[in-house]
């Protein structure tokens, strides 16, 4: 028999060369649940329309729940001879119902609005997913911050030692980055909640059927598409949801390149478990930080997907193109990738060791504290120009004689300037360095404390 939706006007069937080429059944298939739902949705407005009587509706539902369980159950599979999942899924249901009320589902769709709006349906849930593993990697990162609410850090800008820093400071900052991709995905899925189901192949329908009872079913919280050729033919929403992984993954890979320097002999800021460290094939010694290396490298994985989407969209004419079944895999990839690297990489957050000792002896190392010379002398009345030559002066003097600015005598601190009395080595501690920045998104213990509740509060919120 021949399962093809389209075959009345062939004399001939199509070459295995082609049927290998057009083939998605291998990466659509996990659209079928969706579909199925799909289906289940359209068969009830199809009755809607008189187009079903009761019976036909009763004996088609249960046709398509006896469907769902032979494809849960891996009994019902599709193959390359079906085409797509659509096609399989149509053949499943014409072997359980026959083919006279088995035929009469299509009426009024297309393989056009419906994959439009599966793959909507899909992407909708994983969202959810990614966005659940998202916040336990938040979770992680707050929990790894109150571990260590009072360590100081080296603060760095172009990676040199800049000003001290609150370690849970530093932390909370990707935090926030989370935040917003989080906050991402939210807007993304209330946009994405309009169905295309209904447009057909991009026309509509004749059959008076209701798209907005298919929406409502569907759980598309903002009813269907207000143009049955935009419906079919828009693929933003998926370019969108690649943009957003893509960037979750940039910010992502910004930790995991921090955890790998920070893990080195040189640096020793942390320690990872050995659960989320691998070791050398040929060096005993080794002890790799590779799920840091994996999510550095899946980030170039996610904004590849990301372009080749794009570039696959660019220039297409409306309405449907058969380019676009090439939206589908490297989202897929994208979906998959994340909810395999997420939960690697909170493990290891949330297991690795923090050397506090170390940090704090670097805080002040790189005359870190010369700003706040600085800004002591702007406070008694200085000019900042003159002040940022002075403060730069004393880490000329500290150089050439190898010690620190709080080492400086009150001699040196005279000769260089005539403000600076004694009373400024107040300022030439890394505490009183992070408790003078108190102002609002400050480094200060107290302004952390609202950085803190801030980002529980978003977290509560998501
Ligand atoms: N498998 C196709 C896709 O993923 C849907 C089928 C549309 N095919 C067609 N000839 N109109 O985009």
């Amino acid at each position: 028999q021949d399962i093809r939706l389209w075959g009345g006007r062939f004399a001939d069937g199509p070459s295995e060369a082609l049927e290998k080429l057009s083939a998605s059944v291998h990466f659509d298939w996990r659209l079928a649940p969706y579909d199925i739902a799909g289906s289940r949705a359209h068969a009830r407005v199809l009755h809607k329309a008189g187009l079903l009587t009761d019976g036909e509706l009763r004996q088609m539902t249960e046709g398509l729940d006896r469907l769902e369980r032979d494809v849960a159950d891996g009994t019902f599979t599709g193959t390359v001879a079906d085409e797509d999942v659509h096609t399989a899924l149509e053949r499943g249901l014409l072997e359980r119902l026959g083919p006279d009320l088995g035929g009469k589902l299509r009426a009024g769709r297309s393989r056009n609005d419906q994959v439009a709006t599966l793959f909507r349906m899909y992407l909708r849930d994983h969202a959810r997913i990614i966005a659940g593993l998202l916040a336990d990697l938040q979770e992680a990162l707050v929990g790894l911050a109150e571990a260590h609410p009072d360590v100081a850090m080296p603060g760095r800008t172009h990676l040199q030692h800049a000003q001290p820093v609150l370690f849970a400071h530093h932390v909370l900052a990707h935090a926030q980055a989370l935040s917003r991709d989080a906050e991402r995905l939210r807007q993304w899925d209330a946009r994405t909640a309009v169905s295309p189901y209904g447009s057909g192949a991009l026309a509509g329908s004749s059959l008076g059927l209701d798209p907005e009872a298919v929406a409502a079913d569907l759980g598309f919280e903002h009813g269907s598409s207000g143009n049955s050729i935009d419906g079919t033919a828009s693929r933003d929403f998926v370019a969108e949801f690649a943009f957003i992984t893509a960037m979750t993954g940039v910010d992502i890979s910004k930790i995991a390149e921090e955890i790998i320097l920070w893990n080195t002999k040189e640096f020793s800021f942390v320690t990872l478990h050995d659960a989320f460290s691998t070791g050398s094939s040929i060096m005993p010694q080794k002890k790799n930080p590779d799920i840091a290396e994996l999510a550095r490298g899946k980030s170039g994985r996610l904004i590849g997907n990301l372009t080749g989407l794009l570039a696959t969209l660019k220039a297409l004419p409306l309405a449907y193109n058969r380019d676009l079944q090439e939206d589908k895999e490297p989202v897929f990839d994208s979906c998959d990738q994340l909810e395999m690297l997420l939960p690697a990489f909170t493990g290891m957050l949330a297991t690795l060791t923090v050397h506090r000792e170390r940090l704090a002896e670097l805080a002040p190392a790189g005359f870190s504290l010369a700003t706040d010379i600085a800004e002591w002398l702007v406070r008694r009345g200085v000019p900042f120009r003159v002040a940022h030559e002075v403060a730069g002066e004393c880490v000329k003097v500290c150089e050439r004689e190898g010690i620190e600015l709080h080492e400086l005598s009150d001699e040196q601190f005279a000769a260089i300037s005539p403000h600076l009395g004694p009373d400024v080595r107040e300022v030439l501690t890394v505490d009183g360095a992070l408790a003078a920045r108190d102002g609002r998104g400050g480094t200060a213990p107290s302004a952390v404390a609202v950085q803190f509740a801030e980002v529980r509060r978003d977290l509560a919120a998501q």
